[in-house]
């Protein structure tokens, strides 16, 4: 199967844009590619997405919120994602199990083993091939998508934002974790950087992965 990327990152760090700027990049080159969300990129994914981001759902508990995020992943991995890999294509991906592992396991404090379990699971065994986790101090990304929010007029999707400051410390403690367990996978970059020298480097690593793939 062709190369599976994946973007990570705590709130406002910026990998909306490199995702877009990578996908025009791979185009010109004539590389098939789909960029994709989680939780969403598919009718039923985008459905469950609402309700999870839904600002009046104060209370979703945990565990009901988990599994809204493991049932939208099973379905966009088998309508979206595999399909996609198994003709050929790059898939881009913003946000993918590892987000469930950082918000649902270090931020709720959902147990990890459960959550491993249940991401093995929901991805249908499928794993990224190269994760790129942008990183920047949560107080930085969080102003940067509040700002986001009011502009785009994106309240209903604030359900998250809304959480406490030292929820959002333990959601880039848990991602970092991540990335100290597997580095050969997770690709740490600063996410204060300028745009054009995040690019940079994740184009070096895509390249590589190109070239392996092959
Ligand atoms: P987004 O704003 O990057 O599109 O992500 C939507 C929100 O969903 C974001 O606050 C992170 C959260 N999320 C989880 O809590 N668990 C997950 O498994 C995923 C994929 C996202």
């Amino acid at each position: 199967m062709s190369p599976f990327i994946t973007f990570e990152g705590v709130e406002g760090s910026g990998k909306t844009t490199q995702i877009q700027r990578l996908k025009k990049y791979l185009t010109q080159k004539g590389i098939p590619c789909k960029v994709t969300r989680e939780p969403g990129g598919c009718p039923i994914g985008e459905k469950v997405r609402k309700i999870l981001l839904n600002p009046d759902h104060h209370k979703m508990v945990s565990m009901s919120e988990l599994l809204l995020y493991e049932a939208a992943r099973a379905q966009h991995v088998k309508e979206v994602i595999e399909p996609f890999l198994k003709k050929g294509g790059i898939v881009l991906c913003d946000r993918f199990s590892d987000a469930t592992l950082a918000y649902q396991g270090y931020g709720r404090k959902i147990n990890l083993k459960w959550i491993e379990r249940l991401n093995h699971l929901s991805s249908w065994g499928i794993k990224p091939d190269v994760t790129f986790l942008l990183d920047c101090p949560s107080e930085i990304g969080l102003k940067r998508a509040l700002q986001r929010n009011r502009t785009l007029k994106q309240e209903n999707e604030e359900r998250f934002e809304k959480e406490k400051i030292q929820f959002h410390r333990r959601v880039r403690k848990g991602y970092l974790a991540i990335a100290k367990k597997e580095p050969r996978r997770v690709k740490v970059i600063d996410s204060r950087q300028s745009e054009d020298k995040i690019f940079n480097k994740i184009c070096n690593f895509v390249d590589k992965l190109i070239v392996r793939s092959k």
